[in-house]
């Protein structure tokens, strides 16, 4: 009897898992990335239309919030497909809230790095690029809560979001890592030559970043703490398609990927994987079952939850999960 369920528990199907959907407005779809609020759980996130919307909970339901494009108009973005993003209208991606100061740094990929207070409205560019070039493709960011610092990407210097696919086509690697200071707002080059740098998030300690290439198929570790440049690094990943990294409280961090499916060996299926500062996977969950051959762009740990955001759907996924395990809808009623 042990062992019957014993088998029961591990083999628990995906159908068994609890998944629910949070259903993005009807014209919106497309969310990439997400910011947490501490306090309420409530949060952030950018789609396809360039609207940066607020999850305000299941009664109110996603409220637009911000925008990066100065001239965007609701009446020609709204609902903007997502396979064609416009300048006009533009595309935020990574979002990161410094929890103190309640301050939203947003990367748009047409519009780079800025920021929005909590009333929300029009980000605030803080900068458009660094060392003499411009950002092509501002992609993801983290902020390290302590200090304040921010961590972003820029995830190709030569190929826009328009541009993706060539990117893709010639191997593109001349994605950026950079940090701004809030003392003294200066934005500094930490690391170059990165194959589409998708994803980044740094330890508590701010001794190093980890950076996700997509196109590279790889996970690189980045040594911060280092008086010379450039900094040291490795890799520790080489899940293919890695997107954005989300750091837990335990210091282990959440990567969205992917696997080849064995059944065609072309299509890749998406993943959500949870690994340590050292690359070694702890954890994988399987999201086919709901995203079909679509990739995840982001997988988040908040309160006893697993959310789940990608640029190819109109929903964001939600998923219970407590003290390392994934819960089953058996779970749902206590
Ligand atoms: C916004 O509109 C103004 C006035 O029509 C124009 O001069 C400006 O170039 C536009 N900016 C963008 C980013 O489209
Ligand atoms: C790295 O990037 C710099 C400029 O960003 C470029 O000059 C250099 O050739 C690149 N190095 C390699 C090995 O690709
Ligand atoms: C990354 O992985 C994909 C899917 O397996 C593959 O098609 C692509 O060629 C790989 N890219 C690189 C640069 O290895
Ligand atoms: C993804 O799935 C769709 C429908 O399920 C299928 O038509 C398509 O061929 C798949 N794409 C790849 C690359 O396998």
């Amino acid at each position: 009897m042990a062992t019957f369920f014993l088998l029961c528990f591990l083999s628990m199907d995906a159908s068994a898992i609890s998944f629910n959907k949070l259903q993005l407005p009807r014209n919106a779809a497309g969310p990439e990335g997400m910011a947490f609020e501490l306090r309420t759980g409530h949060f952030f996130t950018g789609v396809a239309d360039g609207r940066i919307l607020k999850y305000q909970g299941p009664t109110i339901g996603f409220v637009d919030f911000g925008f990066a494009a100065p001239n965007r108009s609701k009446s020609m973005c709204d609902g903007t497909d997502i396979l064609k993003p416009n300048p006009r209208c533009g595309r935020p991606l990574g979002m990161a809230l410094h929890h103190r100061t309640r301050r939203l740094y947003v990367c748009d990929a047409f519009y780079g790095f800025g920021v929005l207070g909590p009333k929300g409205g029009f980000v605030t560019q803080l900068s458009t690029g660094a060392d003499g070039e411009p950002f092509r493709f501002c992609n993801a960011i983290y902020v390290h809560q302590p200090t304040g610092n921010v961590y972003f990407t820029d995830a190709s210097s030569a190929y826009d979001i328009t541009q993706f696919q060539t990117a893709v086509s010639v191997d593109d690697s001349t994605g950026r890592l950079l940090k701004y200071d809030v003392e003294n707002k200066q934005v500094t080059v930490l690391f170059r030559n990165l194959s589409f740098a998708a994803g980044v998030a740094v330890d508590k300690a701010e001794k190093f970043a980890l950076v996700s290439e997509f196109i590279g198929n790889k996970t690189r570790k980045i040594w911060l703490q280092q008086g010379h440049k450039p900094y040291r690094s490795e890799i520790v990943n080489s899940l293919p398609t890695p997107d954005n990294i989300k750091r837990t409280r335990l210091d282990d961090f959440w990567l969205a990927a992917a696997r080849t499916d064995r059944r065609t060996e072309s299509s890749l299926l998406p993943l959500g994987v949870r690994i340590n500062g050292n690359g070694n996977v702890l954890q994988t969950v399987n999201l086919e079952q709901w995203y079909g051959n679509n990739s995840v762009s982001e997988v988040e740990e908040f309160g006893s939850k697993l959310y789940i955001a990608s640029r190819l759907v109109d929903f964001i996924g939600v998923i219970k999960y407590k003290d390392g395990k994934i819960l089953g809808r058996q779970y749902e009623k206590n």
